[in-house]
């Protein structure tokens, strides 16, 4: 049943915008409800201005309404169990909880599973700020 969240990553990463490092990515995350919000990196020429794949699924979760993230797997076309970036980590851990799981992925499937737990320990948390 994951493997299908996997191949949703993967179907997304071909929508890479990636003309500048030709390292497409692609991320899809899945609600409770089921519902799978996917997403790929967007390159610009100005480098520091695009955005991962893992931040472009979240735009598409938070636009469909959000829910609780079960849920996430990461593919990476040049890179077998791509992991994300440090901000991606604190994007995705600002909607989902710890225990959710997250997928590290290779050309053929899931090659571990890892929760945002394990991803983000310690890291910062907003609750303070509401
Ligand atoms: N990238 C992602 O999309 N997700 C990650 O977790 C790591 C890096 C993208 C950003 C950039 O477009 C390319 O990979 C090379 O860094």
């Amino acid at each position: 049943m994951s493997h299908d969240l996997y191949l949703a990553a993967k179907a997304a990463m071909k929508s890479a915008h990636a003309p500048y490092s030709k390292f497409p990515v692609g991320a899809a995350i899945r609600t409770e409800d089921g519902k799978v919000y996917a997403g790929a990196n967007i390159e610009v020429a100005s480098y520091p201005e695009g955005w991962c794949a893992e931040t472009t699924a979240l735009g598409h979760y938070v636009m469909g309404g959000g829910g609780r993230i079960v849920e996430i797997a990461v593919v990476a076309e040049r890179m077998a169990k791509i992991s994300p970036c440090g901000g991606c980590r604190q994007r995705l851990a600002e909607f989902a909880g710890p225990s959710a799981k997250l997928y590290l992925c290779d050309d053929t499937g899931i090659a571990e599973t890892v929760t945002m737990g394990d991803m983000l320990p310690y890291g910062f948390r907003g609750d303070i700020l509401k």
